[in-house]
């Protein structure tokens, strides 16, 4: 662990505005190899458009973002499509994030094909091994998104940002709109992917208790800034800011 380490991906001076309005006021943010870095801060701050830019979904208009050591520039659909090679993301609704039409075994190969040199057979395999790996099964492929119940589907949505073993996954609010039986089940799996992959691990969250059980380290954004960031556990303990302690506040008064 000692010594300099490259930064599996990394936000540098990132800022977004929308209308005028900066949504981000640059940002500097990194997420080591094998580690998970907690993104919380209340609804609006900014925690989602963060997440975007890093994986390439989103432009910023100012900053960079690099991602083991190169550098690249989240302006040009050239960088975005650069830092989609290395990031993927798994979207809140994962109902909405997959195609109706296709099955799932469809979408899941798509990344494939464009990321691998993999053939059909190979690509088939692959798909499998992955559902396998979330906790569905090798015939989950052949069955469309309304088959699905929210947790398989976003089990789904975790099979699909891993299947071209990215560098880094990107999760925003994966859980957020499951049921509480069921984000018990996706954090569990989030776990054993770490565990046994070292899964490195941008998670959004505006639900203190979940980055808490899930991350190595936290970084706190308001209004576009970051003003806290530290080791997880240690941060959520003792916040120096008054804005992390009124989160770590309402997330204790609140019980959801
Ligand atoms: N597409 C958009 N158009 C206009 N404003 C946006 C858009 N996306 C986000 N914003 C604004 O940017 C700010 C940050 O949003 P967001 O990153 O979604 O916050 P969070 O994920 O923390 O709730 C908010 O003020 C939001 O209203
Ligand atoms: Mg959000």
């Amino acid at each position: 662990m000692a010594g300099i380490e490259v930064a599996a991906l990394a936000a540098q001076d990132v800022a977004k505005r929308y209308g005028g309005r900066a949504a981000l006021d640059g940002v500097s943010v990194s997420v080591a190899r094998g580690e998970a870095l907690g993104v919380v801060g209340e609804s609006g701050s900014g925690k989602s458009t963060l997440a975007r830019v890093m994986v390439g979904l989103l432009a910023p208009d100012e900053g960079a973002v690099a991602a083991s050591g190169e550098t690249f520039d989240p302006k040009t659909a050239r960088g975005r499509a650069a830092l989609r090679r290395r990031a993927q993301f798994v979207f809140q609704d994962a109902a909405s994030a997959f195609n109706p039409r296709r099955t799932i075994g469809q979408s899941l190969e798509a990344p494939l094909i464009g990321l691998t040199r993999l053939g059909r057979a190979d690509r088939r395999r692959r798909t499998a091994e992955t559902l396998e790996l979330v906790g569905l099964r090798a015939e989950h492929a052949e069955r469309h998104p309304h088959e699905f119940s929210g947790g398989q589907l976003q089990r789904a949505g975790i099979a699909r940002a891993l299947i071209a073993e990215p560098d880094v996954v990107a999760l925003d609010e994966p859980v957020s709109a499951l049921d509480v039986s069921v984000q018990a089940q996706i954090l569990a799996l989030l776990k054993r992917l770490r565990a046994e992959r070292g899964l490195t691990m941008i998670f959004v969250s505006h639900d203190l208790a979940v980055v808490e059980t899930l991350c190595d380290r936290i970084a706190v954004i308001k209004a576009g800034r970051i003003v806290e960031e530290g080791a997880c556990r240690e941060t959520l303990a003792r916040p120096r800011e008054d804005y992390t302690r009124a989160l770590v506040a309402a997330a204790a008064g609140g019980h959801g």
